[in-house]
């Protein structure tokens, strides 16, 4: 079966490598020890030396920061963390002089409780236009002590808070960020102009957050399996009335049709969480959605079986619908790659993160099996992700003291889940002082000792260091063509190989060493030379 991700026209979020960045973390420029927009900008030309395609930024978004950001209380404003709309502005500028596109964040399911129009929601009456921005109910039992449904929060701890009157507003979230209503046009119109107003910036998409929590099911009735699903869903199972309701598709339908109303290429990425791939790709139809996150590729761990059922699925479904695949290892709601795969963590989504507490990952073997995947991913076709400091082969921070914690699951579980810090830690950039050049004050959060060394001027100096490793692949792939190019397996059973254009690419799954087919050796994620070895990914041509 060989597959091909090729259109044939320039419609580069087919094949484009996308890089994550998180603005609180990549660099401060302004020494409060928050990373910032103009540390962004001064940041761009290393990621365009690193050879990606585009940038995706974490909200920057006027925000009282419950949710690092996700959690946005004015949709046209930048924070005064982070700088101001003329900073925005000279970012995106710099990036498109570099020929880097620039995909923003859009969180649209839910906004701040500070946001105004939840504030007005507050101020008006039940039953109110202003409420019903929201979903605001009246709760169960005798005078409504009770919570409307059994719908419990993502982050942990029930899905409703009740306000003054007596009535209860939903978050899948955390309290802070109640769930826009969107059954309503008003809030389907102020989004529409939200859009408008980044692409008339200049803004190159969207990465959408949690799009299919967006529509509910009419009357929010409880989550059928609870019980056994918590917050989530079980794949195979009836849609739970919060998620991946098929209202939510005439949504971004509207959208497409908006971006594809501006000049140049504007693509969107939704975060949708949606399992198998077969349904995920109805998010990805020609009028809807450009891309999608393939969770179901960050979920399969370092395995065989897995991964190459994750790739074969991918190509099958979303090749049905004529739409790209995308891959992604890392990004800022799991454990960094290097931690995950040097440990047995179970499923990557679940937020939970790694604590002092819980065993600790073996890094050592980690890096190596990072390296390899990321190898093996940026030789598939379609488009690819990075996030921030995955090319620097960062660890998670297993060891963040409870004081510096920041994300709301710690706080929502009393400390059951450390939550998504560990993943978040400001960029070493170079060896010294209490950041390694990320700001010159106190980072918001600490960086473990391991960073000293990964900073990424002592990687420069490293001919095998995880960052040439990373550079010399992007440049492989983008000269060979390797994200528009065909894909077929040569072997599945021991390594895991493919040819993609006339390149084998090949990943020794085995315990021990492999002998090297003929050819030139392109790369390989070792130092090594001759036989592969275990956990070593090598192109060959
Ligand atoms: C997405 C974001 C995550 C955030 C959540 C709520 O999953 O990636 O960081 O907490 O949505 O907005």
């Amino acid at each position: 079966m060989a597959h091909s991700a090729a259109a044939g026209s320039g419609e580069w979020w087919r094949s484009g490598v996308i890089y994550q960045v998180y603005p609180r973390s990549f660099r401060d420029s302004g020494g409060d020890g928050m990373g910032d927009l103009k540390g962004i900008t001064l940041g761009l030309a290393k990621l365009k030396e690193l050879g990606v395609d585009a940038v995706w930024l974490s909200p920057f978004y006027r925000s009282p920061q419950k949710d690092a950001g996700y959690d946005v209380s004015d949709y046209r404003d930048v924070d005064p963390l982070f700088g101001t709309l003329a900073d925005f502005d000279q970012m995106l500028e710099a990036a498109h002089q570099l020929g880097l596109r620039v995909m923003i964040d859009l969180v649209p399911n839910h906004s701040s409780d500070q946001h105004e129009w939840f504030r007005k929601a507050l101020a008006a009456k039940p039953g109110s236009p202003e409420r019903d921005y929201y979903h605001f109910k009246d709760g169960r039992g005798q005078d409504g002590e009770l919570p409307p449904n059994n719908w419990v929060s993502m982050f942990g701890g029930p899905a409703w808070t009740r306000v003054e009157d007596g009535q209860w507003y939903c978050h899948l979230f955390d309290s802070s960020q109640p769930d826009l209503n969107w059954a309503n046009t008003v809030v389907q119109e102020e989004f529409e102009d939200i859009l408008r107003f980044w692409l008339d910036r200049g803004v190159d998409g969207f990465r959408v957050d949690q799009p299919h929590a967006m529509a509910k099911a009419t009357g929010l009735p409880d989550h059928p399996y609870v019980e056994e699903a918590g917050a989530g869903f079980i794949e195979g199972r009836e849609a739970p009335p919060m998620w991946f309701q098929d209202e939510v598709h005439e949504i971004f339908r509207r959208w497409r049709k908006i971006l594809d109303s501006y000049p140049g290429d504007r693509a969107m990425c939704g975060e949708a969480y949606v399992l198998p791939l077969s349904e995920m790709a109805k998010w990805v139809r020609p009028d809807e959605f450009h891309q999608t996150f393939n969770f179901r590729f960050l979920d399969a761990g370092w395995e065989l079986a897995p991964l190459k059922a994750a790739i074969d699925e991918s190509f099958e479904s979303f090749g049905a619908v004529g739409a790209p695949s995308t891959w992604v290892l890392n990004n800022h709601d799991v454990i960094r790659s290097v931690s995950r795969f040097g440990g047995d963590y179970g499923r990557t989504t679940a937020s939970d993160g790694i604590g002092p507490e819980n065993p600790q990952p073996d890094n050592e073997l980690g890096l190596a099996k990072a390296r390899a995947a990321a190898l093996f991913m940026l030789a598939l076709p379609g488009a690819a992700y990075v996030y921030q400091g995955e090319e620097l082969g960062l660890p998670e921070h297993t060891t963040i003291s409870p004081e510096h914690r920041q994300d709301p699951t710690f706080f929502r579980t009393g400390g059951k889940r450390v939550g998504r810090d560990g993943c978040r830690v400001p960029l070493p950039w170079i060896q010294g002082g209490e950041s390694n050049g990320f700001s010159t004050g106190s980072p918001w959060l600490p960086q473990p000792d391991s960073y000293a060394e990964l900073a990424r001027a002592s990687q420069e100096a490293k001919l095998d260091s995880t960052l040439n490793l990373y550079k010399k692949a992007l440049a492989l792939r983008a000269k060979l063509a390797l994200g528009s190019g065909s894909f077929a397996w040569t072997a599945t059973d021991g390594p895991l190989a493919f040819n993609n254009s006339g390149v084998q690419v090949i990943h020794n799954f085995l315990d021990t060493p492999l002998p090297l087919p003929a050819g030139d050796v392109l790369i390989r994620s070792t130092a090594g030379e001759g036989d592969i070895a275990p956990n070593e990914t090598v192109w060959i041509r």
